[in-house]
């Protein structure tokens, strides 16, 4: 089949196109046929190895798994014996194993069968950003999965997606990888991408496809949940008593309509348009922090306020902080929240070339049971429920290259000249 590999660490130029064996599955795994694949910083991580700290889950001297990827959208084509969720033919997406290539392997608790509104490079943006946006975000899966108290510093649901603060590596994506600050491909849980996108551009074309923005809708209500009413930042919680406390804060219950003041810092990437869309459509007040390029698109995912952060200092106060880029201290973070405001820090690609900025999530965990305010700085492992959770928000896909691409697009999400998600298609 043909798969990107690479056999160093390197920038995008280390990425090739090879013919690389049909993967074969477990009982318990499906084998996707994929039509197109998700493109994230993740996937920047095991490509160059970087942070150092990552490699001892990608490979010391070299990718252990050559092919990388982990977000897919394609067609079911085999299952193992043990499989009763999916059948062959049926449209799917989630995260798999080296998704960037024609077939691979996935987990069925890790797919959601693909809604027909979705094409299938909008769908295999979503796992890794979208879910990653919607815990930092402490909305509940559709329900349930994760509550807000067991994303932040509570036991782990059963289903929920989020690690928390006891986790022994916090900024690690991706349940099976070894690496504590990397959701790569090189995780024995990565993916590969497939074919066929009704917006793909096709193998060999010499340009990427350029998407525009789907159609708004809100965040799906939890079954069984209370809709949200305009009053539910005065909800009367205990919580909800004090300044800068609502009911969504770490400990109360996730709403639509809450009315939160939030900031997304990083907001014109993959994770941080998820973000603000998702915000958004939950009834929040967002500002959005981005370079002078994306001005513009920020707005359209629904930014009520946009902050440039090449011209203006970062203002306000906020219940929530998504940090997502910078590498801001902490001290400058907690000084732009509420007295009882939550931060939640995804990420950043501004720390050392050894550890990458793990350190500070570290501290904002360590420090975070001696505060009124929250820092928390979770893992997400995008699961059927935060699938499903993410289906009902527009698009955040901007442009899709053939798989054969795959180095320019990855040189496109490293230089910064994404306005949020890019995927490729087979
Ligand atoms: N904890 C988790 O489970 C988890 C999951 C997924 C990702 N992550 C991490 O989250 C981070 C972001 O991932 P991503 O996929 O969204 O990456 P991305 O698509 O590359 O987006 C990063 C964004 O940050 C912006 N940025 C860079 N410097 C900035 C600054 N000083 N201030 C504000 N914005 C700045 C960039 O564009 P402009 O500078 O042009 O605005 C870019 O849009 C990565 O470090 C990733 O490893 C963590």
């Amino acid at each position: 089949m043909r798969a990107i590999v690479r056999d160093i660490y390197g920038d995008a130029d280390v990425l090739h196109l090879a013919d690389m064996p049909k993967p074969t599955i477990k009982p318990q795994e499906v084998l996707v046929r994929v039509h197109a694949a998700g493109v994230d910083r993740g996937a920047w991580h095991a490509m160059t190895g970087l942070p150092l700290i990552a490699r001892l889950g990608f490979g010391l001297r070299r990718p252990r798994n050559r092919i990388p990827g982990l977000d897919l959208a394609g067609v079911v084509e085999a299952v193992g014996a043990e499989v009763t969720d999916f059948k062959p033919g049926d449209e799917v997406f989630g995260e798999g194993s080296s998704s960037w290539a024609e077939y691979a392997r996935a987990k069925p608790h890790r797919l959601l069968h693909k809604p027909p509104h979705l094409t299938f490079p909008q769908a295999a943006v979503i796992p890794t950003s979208g879910a990653t946006a919607l815990h930092m975000l402490l909305l509940p899966t559709a329900l349930g999965s994760s509550s807000p108290s067991s994303t932040a510093a509570g036991p782990r649901s059963p289903s929920s997606t989020t690690h928390g603060p006891d986790s022994p590596s916090p900024t690690t994506h991706g349940p099976d990888s070894p690496s504590p600050t990397t959701h790569g491909p090189d995780s024995p849980s990565s993916t590969a991408h497939g074919s066929g996108s009704p917006s793909s551009t096709g193998p060999g074309s010499p340009s990427s496809t350029v998407h525009g923005l789907g159609s708004a809708s809100r965040v799906p209500q939890p079954p069984g949940s209370t809709p949200p009413s305009a009053n539910d930042h005065d909800s009367s919680s205990s919580e909800a008593e004090e300044p800068g406390v609502g009911p969504w804060a770490v400990g109360g219950t996730a709403s639509a309509g809450s009315g939160r003041e939030v900031l997304v810092i990083g907001a014109g990437g993959g994770v941080g348009s998820f973000a603000v869309l998702l915000a958004k459509a939950n009834g929040d007040v967002v500002t959005a922090v981005c370079s002078t390029g994306k001005v513009e698109a920020v707005r359209g995912f629904g930014a009520a306020r946009v902050i440039d952060y090449t011209r203006e200092p970062l203002t306000g106060s906020y219940d929530l902080i998504v940090d997502i880029a910078g590498n801001r201290s902490l001290s400058q973070l907690r000084g732009l929240l509420k007295p009882r405001g939550v931060l939640s820090i995804a990420g950043g690609e501004q720390g050392g070339r050894f550890f990458g900025g793990l350190e500070r999530n570290l501290k904002a965990l360590s420090v975070s049971p001696f505060l009124k305010q929250t820092l928390r700085a979770p893992i997400v492992i995008a699961k059927r429920d935060d699938l499903a959770a993410l289906t009902s928000i527009r698009s955040p896909l901007q442009r899709t290259y053939p798989l054969e691409e795959a180095s320019n697009a990855m040189h496109s999400l490293a230089t910064g000249q994404i306005a949020g998600k890019v995927a490729l298609t087979l």
